[in-house]
C-alpha cells in the first residue's frame, strides 16, 4: 500500500509530478490554448464581476490560499483576503452577494471551514471549494468547486493535497486574468506553457532527495529552525516551517524575510539554522541582502535556489538547486525540498512521520 516506500507521505511527496499533472489533465490545452475549470463554467461571471475575493482555510490549505491571494492580484487585479476559518467565523466580518468566497480543504471536512462557509453562504456571498475529498461535506456545501484530484492523502503531514491545490487556484487566476483582460492573450499562453512544465520540474526537485537527506544529516538535533522567503516564496516559508515542526516535533517559524529585521533576527546565533528560499525572482536581490544579515549573526544558512544560481551559493552553507520556472509558479516546485527536509528529519528522529502525536487528518472539531 506504500508502494515500496517506508511512509505515506514519502509515497506522496513523490506522486507529485503525477498529481499536479492529474489536476491539469482535462483542464489545461496548451495546444489548443484552452484552459476549462468545469466547476467554474456556471459561475464565472460572478467571478469576474466579484468586488473581492475572500480565501478561507486552514493550516496548509491556507497557505495555498496566501500563494492564490499573489496569483489572484497579479493575474485578475481583484483584491484578496485570506482568511483563518476560525478567526473569520467569529469575527462578525464584513461581507456580501458580491463577494466571491473560495473555501480551501484537502479533507473537505474541517469544521472551522465548513462553519465558515455557512456564515459566508448566509450574507449572500458565492463560494467555491477547491477540495480533495470527492463528495466530503465542504465540497456539498459549497454553490461549485473544482477538485484538487490528487488522490487520498493518507500521512497526516499535507503534501501533495498542498501543490494540487496550488495547481487548482493557479488554473483559477489564469482563466480570471484572461477573461477580465486584465492578463493578455499572449502571457495567457505563456502561462498555460509555463504550468505545463511543472510536473517535470517537480520530477528534477524530487532527484534532489539524498542530496537534502546529507543536509537532514547535519541539523536533526537543533531546537529551532527559522524559514524565510519573500513574494511567492513566503508562503513556501511557512509552509516549509508548518512540515517540520508537525513531524519532527523542532520548533520553526515562518516569516517574510522582511519581517526578520523585526524582531527573528533576535533568535539568530550559530546555532540557528534559516532556510531561505532564495530563488531568481523579482525578490531575488532583496533575499541576499537578508541572506547576509543572517550570515554576518553568524546563523547557518540552507537556501533553495535556482539551478546555476552563483551568488547565494557562495554565501549560504548548503544548496539546493531546484529548475527555473516563473516565479507564479515557483511555490510548487520550492516547497519539495522543503517537504523532504522535514521528512528525513523526522525520521531521523524516530518520529511518526505518517501519524504525528497530537494531530488528526482532518479536524472536524472547532
Ligand atoms: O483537510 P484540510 O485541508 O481542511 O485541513 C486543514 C489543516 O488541518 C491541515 O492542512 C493541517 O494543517 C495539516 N496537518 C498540515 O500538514
Amino acid at each position: 500500500e506504500k508502494g515500496g516506500f517506508d511512509h505515506f507521505m514519502l509515497k506522496e511527496i513523490y506522486e507529485q509530478p503525477r498529481s499536479i499533472a492529474d489536476c491539469m489533465r482535462g483542464r489545461l490545452d496548451v495546444k489548443s490554448g484552452r484552459l476549462v475549470l468545469g466547476g467554474l463554467r456556471d459561475y464565472m461571471k460572478k467571478f469576474q464581476n466579484a468586488h473581492r475575493i475572500i480565501i478561507t482555510a486552514c493550516g496548509t490549505s491556507w497557505h495555498a490560499g496566501l500563494v492564490a491571494e499573489y496569483l489572484f492580484e497579479e493575474f485578475a487585479r481583484i483584491p484578496v483576503e485570506v482568511e483563518y476559518a476560525s478567526e473569520f467565523r467569529y469575527r462578525n466580518p464584513v461581507i456580501n452577494e458580491r463577494d466571491f468566497v473560495i473555501a480551501i480543504s484537502q479533507s473537505g471536512e474541517t469544521a472551522d471551514t465548513l462553519a465558515a462557509i455557512e456564515l459566508a453562504k448566509s450574507k449572500g456571498a458565492t463560494i467555491f471549494g477547491v477540495c480533495n475529498v470527492v463528495g466530503s461535506s465542504i465540497a456539498r456545501a459549497t454553490h461549485a468547486g473544482s477538485y484538487t484530484h490528487a488522490g487520498p492523502e493518507i500521512g497526516v503531514a499535507s503534501t501533495k493535497a498542498f501543490t494540487a491545490q496550488i495547481s487548482v487556484l493557479s488554473m483559477m487566476a489564469l482563466m480570471l486574468g484572461y477573461q477580465r483582460g486584465t492578463l493578455p492573450e499572449g502571457q495567457f499562453i505563456q502561462f498555460l506553457h509555463e504550468l505545463e512544465t511543472v510536473p517535470a520540474k517537480v520530477e528534477k526537485a524530487l532527484a534532489l532527495n539524498s542530496q537534502v537527506e546529507e543536509i537532514a544529516k547535519q541539523f536533526k538535533d537543533v531546537r529551532n529552525f527559522l524559514y524565510l522567503g519573500r513574494g511567492y516564496n513566503f508562503p513556501v516559508a511557512l509552509e516549509g516551517a508548518l512540515k517540520l515542526k508537525e513531524i519532527s516535533y523542532i520548533h520553526a517559524e515562518g516569516y517574510p524575510a522582511a519581517e526578520m529585521k523585526h524582531g527573528p533576527i533576535a533568535l539568530i546565533d550559530e546555532e540557528m539554522p534559516v532556510v531561505f528560499i532564495a530563488t531568481r525572482d523579482s525578490s531575488y536581490e532583496k533575499v541576499v541582502s537578508n541572506i547576509q544579515e543572517v550570515k554576518a549573526r553568524k546563523g547557518k544558512i540552507i537556501a533553495v535556489v535556482t539551478e546555476g544560481d552563483t551568488m547565494v551559493k557562495k554565501m549560504a552553507d548548503h544548496t539546493i538547486e531546484i529548475p527555473s520556472s516563473h516565479e507564479a509558479f515557483v511555490p510548487l516546485i520550492s516547497v519539495i525540498p522543503l517537504q523532504l527536509l522535514s521528512y528525513h528529519i523526522a525520521v531521523m528522529r524516530g518520529c511518526n512521520v505518517d501519524q504525528p502525536r497530537n494531530l488528526a487528518k482532518s479536524v472536524t472539531v472547532e
